[in-house]
């Protein structure tokens, strides 16, 4: 038995499932999950000594690559001072200021400690904000576990969603109404149907949570001109987009300007951070300054701001990054497409700049109904085959590959070596 056999063996006793995130548990691969000892650059080691080329990067944050030097010389010097106040610190203010001094869409910020607390947050501020109660959101897009996002399709005539998890009440759904992914006209239908009782529409401006599913043309357009016929607020969930796309995340990438954006981890550098922004007049709306209530004992946790801002200063002063990350994103994703098109392999790889993934499907993904045709026991098999190989991906289908800046031609070419003798 290896060690993570048997830490997880010891840790489903004491955990439910054994891990502290779903995911985690590679459940629908078949296999025990890998104990993590450490990471650098773009590998990671695993607690019984093997060594993976990884493309989860905690999903996302890890932009620079694992234990960035800066970074975790940040991190000790900040922990020197102590590791919470419950108060507040001139680093909050600095990150607060470095992000609206250089997104433009973001007048005011506040930091929260995850992005389900981002996303829980700014649906409240919209609702206070506009006065009405109903939210639109997307199918296959994942907001977090709040319970007014734990949604799925009711039937063809109800226009609210239905709890989609045990333990959430009707009540916490009644109000969010699902749309098609890059169908505009399913959201204006709901726009129609709610009576012009819509507060705000939230999206992943790229979809990264039923694998990846790019924007159609026009579509954040769309919305944004939806949003403003019917007067509510378009909120971009950048929890993964975030200054991974550009700095100023899918924003900036696509030209579209959000009333408010929920960021995550990537902010905090993998550590538990998440922040929401938007407009002056909207933020206001936020306790202590207005009447909507938010608050957090840890929020703004000086060590993660140490961790994020650090980070957010490298990203800001080398935006050559995102020209990088987007030619690792081609000479990956375009090397796969190649390989199937060589092979006559008919499956799809769907890919924006350093996030992509491939759909075990002959059909075109563009949303939650095309990306479930994919054949998730394929994907099984694959995956297993490039964990034994030595690529660390997500196991999931439904999740996407990140490129950080620290993976090299050489790791790229030996994934799509190891991808090529698969296929
Ligand atoms: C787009 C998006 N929003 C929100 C969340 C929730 O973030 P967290 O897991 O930090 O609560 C995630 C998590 O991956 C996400 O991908």
């Amino acid at each position: 038995m290896t060690k993570s056999e048997e830490l997880f063996q010891r840790a489903v006793k004491r955990i439910p499932g054994g891990v502290n995130s779903p995911v985690r548990a590679y459940g629908s691969v078949t296999e025990a999950p890998r104990f993590i000892q450490g990471a650098v650059g773009c590998k990671i080691f695993d607690v019984d000594g093997n060594e993976y080329i990884d493309y989860i990067d905690s999903w996302g944050p890890m932009i620079l690559g694992h234990n960035n030097e800066q970074i975790k010389d940040a991190v000790i010097r900040a922990s020197e001072n102590g590791l919470s106040f419950g108060c507040a610190t001139e680093v909050e203010v600095e990150m607060a200021e470095f992000i609206c001094d250089k997104i433009p869409h973001v007048d005011m910020i506040r930091m929260v400690n995850s992005g389900t607390e981002a996303v829980m947050s700014a649906l409240r501020v919209a609702r206070g904000y506009t006065g009405k109660n109903k939210i639109i959101k997307f199918a296959g897009c994942y907001h977090g576990h709040t319970d007014a996002m734990l949604v799925s399709a009711g039937s063809g005539v109800m226009t609210s969603g239905v709890p989609d998890s045990a333990g959430v009440p009707k009540g916490c759904t009644q109000d969010t109404m699902l749309a098609v992914y890059n169908d505009l006209n399913s959201v204006e239908k709901l726009f129609i149907e709610s009576d012009s009782q819509v507060a705000a529409v939230i999206v992943e401006p790229v979809g990264a949570n039923m694998g990846v599913v790019p924007p159609a043309d026009g579509f954040l357009q769309g919305l944004r001109d939806l949003c403003d016929k019917y007067h509510a607020l378009l909120i971009f969930d950048e929890v993964i987009t975030g200054f991974r796309l550009s700095f100023s995340g899918a924003a900036g990438f696509y030209g579209i300007t959000p009333d408010l954006v929920t960021y995550g981890k990537i902010i905090g550098a993998g550590m538990p951070v998440g922040a929401y922004g938007g407009r002056k007049e909207i933020m206001e709306m936020v306790a202590p300054a207005g009447p909507v209530y938010q608050a957090g004992t840890l929020s703004g946790n000086p060590i993660a701001m140490a961790a994020g801002l650090t980070q957010l200063k490298i990203l800001w002063e080398d935006q050559d990054i995102y020209k990088r990350l987007y030619q690792k994103g081609e000479l990956l994703y375009e090397g796969i497409r190649k390989i199937f098109l060589e092979k006559g392999v008919d499956y799809q790889v769907n890919s924006v700049s350093s996030l992509g993934c491939i759909f075990f499907t002959e059909n075109k993904v563009t949303d939650y109904t095309s990306a479930k045709t994919s054949d998730t026991a394929e994907f099984s098999k694959y995956f297993r085959y490039m964990l034994n190989n030595g690529i660390h991906i997500a196991p999931s289908q439904f999740e996407a590959m990140f490129l950080s800046d620290a993976h090299t031609e050489a790791e790229i070419q030996e994934t799509l070596d190891c991808i090529e003798k698969y296929f």
